[in-house]
């Protein structure tokens, strides 16, 4: 079996922190099986390179290796894809189409962001898992296939089951065995390792001097959040490289490359959302808007229930997944405390509802203001998606990225508003 060390420089990993050594072994100790392998982590933190490493030690290194990233496929041409389609099943589909599953037939298929899939992928998925069998779109013929599967996400997967995205029954197919990887952040041994590798490689390819951090700079890379992980740490390297001409880099000078947001203070944005890059401020505004409305309207719906049904467990109790999505889902302890400080503390509704009651009308008001602003929210998303197409001569990735939201999601939207 080859080293840890020897599978690093094979595929050029670089670290040498605890966590990604252990990860590195459990990649190379369930290579020589089939067991159905599910990598963990943030964005950035290298999950790609474990399916490549278990593809590689195992007996199907021969065959083929299909990396897909299932965020990025249209929700309408993924089973498609996957799964290929008969000739004639749907308006455009000319020619009868081999999908990845048959190709990769005796290989592996790598399914990258694979909580992005939809349901009904899902169950094919689940079937080919279980007895490798598949069926074309439009087609009825079984077909049979021997692919291994390494799945990875960055989402937090017991969240998607709970809001009933991600089936449980393929997430324990899926996950046999669990192989994560930890942040940046949490590998500080690594950090400025990999800032001199990456340094060293871009003066190589850029010929310039190598750029050296003083020491005080090495403390600010150490302190910082990374939330863009090691894609991140590559990057601003990247740019210190070639924009820097004092090639001795100061504190100073590396804290210009340094998203504000990024130290280790409680991140204000969204790590998800880290990568999307807005043009104006403006644009930023109505993206909050868009989401503090959302909220605005589930709160609005749980007052109301809270007024007309005085007893608040009752309400807690049925409204379990709306409390959830407002107070977040991921701190038991944050959403307890949530629920105790504001929604508990209400003052009692006698008070309020005979007020209610007797002015019917103002409610309706109320209902014909919500609508409204739905409306030109929508106009303004509308006009935030088209300018973002635009922008980037109508590429889809690209505005997504921009947009901070998936190619999916933004597919969706583009069908939605008939653009
Ligand atoms: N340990 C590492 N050593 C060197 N480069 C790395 C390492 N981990 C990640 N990278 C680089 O960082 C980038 C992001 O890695 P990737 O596997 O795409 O992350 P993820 O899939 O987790 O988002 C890639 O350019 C990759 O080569
Ligand atoms: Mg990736």
């Amino acid at each position: 079996m080859e080293s840890v060390q020897a599978i690093k420089q094979r595929f050029g990993i670089i670290g040498n922190s605890d966590t990604l050594n252990r990860a590195i072994e459990k990649a190379i100790q369930v290579a020589p099986t089939d067991i159905s392998v599910l990598v963990t982590g943030e964005s950035g933190v290298g999950k790609e390179s474990i399916p490549k490493i278990i593809h590689q030690l195992s007996h199907r290194k021969h065959n083929k290796y299909i990396a897909v990233n299932c965020g990025a496929i249209p929700e309408g041409t993924i089973d498609s894809e996957l799964f290929g389609h008969e000739k004639g099943s749907f308006t455009g589909a000319t020619q009868t189409r081999e999908g990845y599953f048959e190709v990769a037939d005796g290989g592996t298929i790598f399914l990258d962001e694979v909580g992005e899939l939809p349901l009904t992928t899902q169950v094919r998925l689940l079937r080919v898992l279980e007895n490798g069998e598949f069926l074309k779109v439009g087609s009825s013929k079984v077909q049979k296939t021997n692919v291994r599967i390494v799945a990875a996400t960055n989402a937090n997967m017991f969240q998607s089951i709970e809001k009933g995205t991600f089936r449980e029954d393929l997430y324990y197919r899926l996950s046999t065995v669990d192989i994560h990887l930890p942040p940046l952040r949490e590998r500080q041994e690594d950090i400025h390792l990999l800032f001199r590798k990456f340094a060293s490689d871009f003066a190589l390819k850029y010929k310039m001097p190598t750029v050296k951090l003083s020491d005080a700079a090495v403390q600010v890379l150490l302190k910082h959040r990374w939330s863009g992980n090691i894609r991140q740490l590559r990057n601003i390297a990247e740019q210190i490289s070639v924009l820097e001409h004092n090639r001795t880099i100061s504190a100073e000078a590396l804290k210009a490359y340094l998203p504000t947001s990024g130290s280790n203070l409680p991140a204000v944005i969204k790590t998800s959302k880290s990568e999307s890059d807005f043009s104006s401020e403006r644009e930023i505004l109505y993206k909050v808007l868009f989401d503090m409305k959302s909220d605005l309207n589930d709160l609005k719906k749980l007052t109301l229930e809270l007024m007309k049904n005085g007893n608040t467990k009752d309400v807690e109790k049925n409204n379990e997944s709306l409390i959830q999505k407002i107070y977040g889902n991921n701190d038991e302890e944050d959403y307890e405390e949530a629920l105790e400080e504001d929604v508990l503390s209400i003052p009692e509704q006698t008070a309020l509802t005979p007020e209610i009651s007797n002015k019917p009308d103002k409610y309706h008001f109320a209902e014909e203001i919500e609508e409204e602003e739905t409306l030109s929210l929508h106009d303004k998303e509308l006009e935030l998606i088209k300018k973002s197409l635009e922008r980037h001569d109508g590429k889809r990735k690209l505005a997504a990225a921009e947009l901070g939201i998936s190619e999916r999601t933004l597919y969706r939207k583009i069908k939605q508003y008939d653009l």
